[in-house]
């Protein structure tokens, strides 16, 4: 149980005493310092269940190989879910950075694979806590991306050792787990309408997954990377209070069959052939005075703000500072992309976080560029 004294692991260990487990090794490099993993030791304890904990790193195979020595008797699962988090830009992301994003995920489940050589004949399953952003990619987030991406590809390489890898890509858990215990990124995460499964459903998709054995003619290890969290339903219900929710993933070709599910129309009337958002496009074909064409932006850019800080349209004052909105570099860097998606304008990262800028200013900019590139 790698890193499963943790907020989500303490959650699947309890489940699985309740299903029969009684024997666990944790391995975590503060081992059971912290209250809640001393706390879940003596709650498996009292169930009945004989624990182990090993005060290690995943990514030092010494350690693992400990962990896997003080296995008596068959190994019948593993649960790898240790994670390292630091954010940055892709352009500014240090070395260590890095590293702290990959090595518990990249480098340790190399590490369980090699140290758990010819102790494998009994492995129900090799479960690794994969995330949908290793799937659809998170802004400041390429590190931890890069490394979840890797285990959903490493359990197809598990499988083509005859292992039972599973890499599940969950989405936002609320509840249990990190964001739920660092409530201002899950409030963040909230507040962009992304659609957090609770612990209860957590259990359900843990349960599924290791159960399922399907497989389609087409492609015989597709059971071994589960996807969840584009919640395309939760989308749609925040369509209909009237937001018109983007989850630029649904963009994606290969989730299309998700995206037929949902009423296309909201984004339809924000592009029309030339790639130029329609509303804009009209005014600029009308050849309205200037001022129209600058309210017409800044209409655009305030109604997908709305969107992306879940407001409603009338509540957004486009004089008041971007900050007053609890604009940060995650919402920055979509808003960013957002901007250049529709009008073809770099603005810079900095302008957003900057304390000064308003989306007047912004329509301001877009303005400059737009009517520039027209003449
Ligand atoms: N929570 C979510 O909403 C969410 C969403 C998608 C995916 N996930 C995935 O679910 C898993 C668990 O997340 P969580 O929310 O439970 O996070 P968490 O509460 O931070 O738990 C992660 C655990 O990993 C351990 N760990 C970190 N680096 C380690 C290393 N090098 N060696 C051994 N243990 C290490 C940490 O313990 P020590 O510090 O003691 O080592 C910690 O107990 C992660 O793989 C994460 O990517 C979570």
């Amino acid at each position: 149980m790698i890193g499963c004294l943790g907020g989500l692991g303490r959650s699947i260990s309890k489940w699985m005493v309740k299903r029969g487990a009684r024997k666990f090794v944790f391995v975590g490099r503060t081992g059971t310092d912290r209250k809640p993993a001393h706390q879940l030791v003596e709650d498996l304890e009292a169930e009945g269940a004989d624990i182990t904990v090993i005060r290690g790193d995943v990514g030092v195979l010494a350690d693992v190989q400990r962990a896997v020595a003080a296995i008596k008797g068959p190994i019948g699962g593993v649960i790898q879910a240790a994670m390292g988090l630091n954010e940055a830009l892709w352009t500014t992301m240090s070395v260590d950075y890095w590293h702290t994003g990959i090595d518990p995920k990249l480098i340790g489940s190399w590490n369980l694979y090699n140290a758990l050589e010819g102790r494998t004949d009994d492995l129900d399953f090799f479960l690794m806590t994969s995330s949908v952003s290793g799937s659809v990619g998170t802004a400041t987030e390429g590190n931890y991306c890069a490394a979840n991406y890797f285990l959903d590809i490493f359990a197809r390489f598990l499988r083509s050792k005859g292992l039972p890898g599973i890499s599940i890509g969950l989405g936002m858990i609320s509840e249990v787990g990190y964001l739920h215990e660092n409530p201002e990124i899950e409030a963040l995460l909230l507040r962009k309408g992304i659609q957090a499964i609770n612990e209860d459903e957590l259990l359900q998709i843990i349960d599924i997954t290791i159960c399922n054995k399907d497989s389609t003619p087409y492609d015989t290890m597709a059971s071994c990377h589960v996807l969840t969290g584009l919640e395309p339903l939760g989308l749609k219900n925040l369509q209909k209070a009237g937001f018109s929710g983007t989850n630029p993933t649904l963009n994606d070709p290969r989730a299309s069959v998700l995206a037929a599910v949902l009423d296309s129309d909201s984004d339809r009337d924000l592009k029309n052939g030339s790639g130029m958002p329609a509303e804009l496009a009209a005014a600029l074909e009308n050849g309205n005075e200037e001022l129209s064409i600058l309210e017409a932006i800044v209409q655009l850019i305030v109604k997908r703000f709305s969107n992306l800080v879940l407001q409603q349209v009338d509540k957004i004052d486009p004089a008041k500072a971007l900050s007053t909105f609890g604009m940060d570099s995650m919402l920055a860097a979509e808003f960013r992309t957002w901007f250049y998606q529709a009008f073809k304008v770099d603005v810079p990262f900095l302008t957003l976080l900057s304390q000064e800028t308003t989306l007047h200013s912004l329509g301001g900019l877009v303005h400059a560029v737009v009517t520039e590139s027209q003449n």
